[in-house]
């Protein structure tokens, strides 16, 4: 485990580690980002110490890794209800969500060697112990922090333990082949249902149907009157 007080992104200098030859299990921890990234080319808020930044090398053997971001979320799930007793839930592909707001997101970023992925780096960000006003405006009715939840100050070196110990199991059983344990798993705890009615955004186009659960790769299947749509989170760039 690296540390640092800042960093421009723990995804930027996991990755520099892992171009240097870092092995897997290398994680670093910063207090504080000042280009933290989200997902679509989204920021992430990272106020130093209000909350967690934290990313993984990894080195998978097999081209297919889509359920290693998936493998995360609930990674960081079991984590947030070991260290805090929360029972949260996960928004596809990997948003953690406390009462439809959201607390905790990952960033997976991998790049290929041929056909092979030479490393991932499994980026978490957990809003820890920011009060509302910490939240910036255009977030604040849609984030939520483990403090707001829990009326408490939050230990980020705990947290950050169990995170370790999960991120370890959750990908053990990735590289184990254990898609479906991951998958079931994710089902379980997933804010949606197989049968709820969803609209998700693709480009600029909005599509309805019904939520008909994840494909073996952790792609969203959603079920219209033309038949079952297979759409990968790269294709969607919003779950309303
Ligand atoms: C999202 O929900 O959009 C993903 C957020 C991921 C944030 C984490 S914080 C640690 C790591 N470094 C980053 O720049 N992003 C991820």
């Amino acid at each position: 485990m690296h540390r640092v007080e800042r960093c421009t992104s723990t995804n930027d200098l996991a990755r520099q580690l892992a171009r240097e030859g870092a092995p897997e299990g290398t994680a670093v921890a910063a207090e504080e980002q000042t280009a933290g990234r989200g997902t679509k080319g989204r920021r992430w808020y990272s106020t130093r110490k209000k909350g967690l930044y934290v990313s993984f090398v990894l080195r998978p053997k097999t081209p297919e890794v889509s359920l290693i971001s998936l493998a995360g979320g609930l990674a960081v799930r079991q984590a947030i209800d070991k260290a805090c007793g929360l029972d949260t839930e996960l928004r596809w592909p990997n948003d953690l969500l406390w009462e439809g707001k959201k607390l905790a997101g990952i960033l997976c970023e991998t790049s290929f060697l041929g056909n092979l992925p030479e490393y991932v780096i499994l980026g978490i960000g957990v809003n820890i112990n920011h009060e509302e006003d910490d939240f910036p405006d255009d977030i604040r009715d849609i984030a939520i922090s483990l403090k707001i939840i829990t009326q408490r100050t939050a230990d980020p070196e705990e947290l950050l333990r169990h995170i370790v110990v999960s991120v370890d199991e959750w990908y053990k059983l990735f590289c184990r082949g254990e898609s479906q344990g991951i998958l079931s798993a994710y089902d379980e705890h997933s804010a949606l249902k197989k049968g709820d009615e969803i609209t998700v955004l693709m480009n600029d186009k909005p599509a309805h149907g019904i939520y008909h659960g994840l494909d073996p790769r952790g792609a969203l299947l959603l079920k219209d009157e033309s038949g079952i749509h297979r759409l990968t989170s790269a294709e969607i760039v919003k779950l309303l």
